[in-house]
């Protein structure tokens, strides 16, 4: 049994000052229903506000998490961040591929595969994003798409457990302008996805989580996770706003997803 992830990336959000105050009540929320273990909370700060996220969440059980991270450890690339210095301020977790990334700085599924290399070097798990775009949804590539972001990104990997994360953010769903996903398409493609991971990593396959992330709100969180192969929700602006993240846990909450009656 996998137990069920709820976090945040905040993408380029929040002053130093506001992270403080809002890890402050995202740690109170995380305490309370991480309690019984069957759920496990993450964020994942601009790398300036890493720091001091690491000291405050130190020994908490919340996982911090980094927006990207190079595949080098060190070397002549301005401006670039290395996963050495990410581990070293007590960071869990490298966010690699989200559509932002993909979109306006070129990150490409062969870079991607060199980055969870280095994430598997240095012990930290991969939080690996991946779907397709409005176009390749119509034209009914979706799962090719999908395979081939896979299949690309875990080329020569044999994960260590507990040490790739997958989340299914359709390109389509994600931000202001985004159309929330069907559950039952979600489904469907999750189920693929499971598939997917089985042909590629085998036993381990079973381990990984895969998440569902692109306007996720307190309306739909509870039919979500009740999917069969959602593991866990990624959540952008309904985790930003505090009460907004209040309710989607009471939501979840009652759905059993948090409690001893959860069982995926
Ligand atoms: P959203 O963002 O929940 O605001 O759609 C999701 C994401 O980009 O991961």
């Amino acid at each position: 049994m996998l137990p069920f992830l709820v976090g945040t990336n905040w993408k380029m959000n929040k002053t130093m000052q506001e992270s403080r105050s809002y890890l402050d009540s995202f740690l109170r929320l995380a305490r309370r229903y991480s309690r019984g273990g069957h759920a496990r909370f993450f964020v994942i700060p601009p790398h300036t506000h890493l720091q001091a996220a690491g000291e405050l969440l130190a020994g908490e059980p919340v996982l911090l998490g980094a927006q990207n991270a190079h595949w080098m450890d060190f070397g002549p690339y301005t401006g670039e961040i290395s996963p050495v210095w990410l581990k070293e301020l007590g960071v869990n977790i490298i966010e690699l591929g989200h559509s932002e990334r993909r979109q306006y700085y070129g990150e490409n599924d062969f870079d991607l595969n060199l980055k969870v290399k280095a994430a598997q070097r240095h012990n930290l798990i991969s939080l690996l994003c991946i779907g397709e775009n409005a176009r390749e949804k119509a034209c009914g590539v979706t799962e090719e798409v999908l395979r081939y972001q896979l299949k690309a990104a875990l080329h020569e990997i044999t994960p260590a457990p507990d040490s790739i994360w997958v989340a299914y953010e359709p390109v389509w769903a994600i931000g202001e302008g985004g159309v929330p996903a069907d559950p039952d398409y979600v489904a469907w493609v999750h189920a693929r996805i499971a598939r997917c991971l089985q042909e590629l990593l085998g036993g381990i396959a079973e381990r990984t989580p895969i998440l569902y992330g692109g306007s996720v709100s307190p309306e739909n969180c509870a039919e979500l996770s009740g999917l069969e192969h959602v593991n866990g929700l990624f959540i952008g602006r309904s985790a930003w706003d505090l009460t907004a993240f209040t309710a989607l846990l009471s939501h979840l909450e009652h759905a059993g997803v948090l409690s001893d009656s959860y069982r995926k």
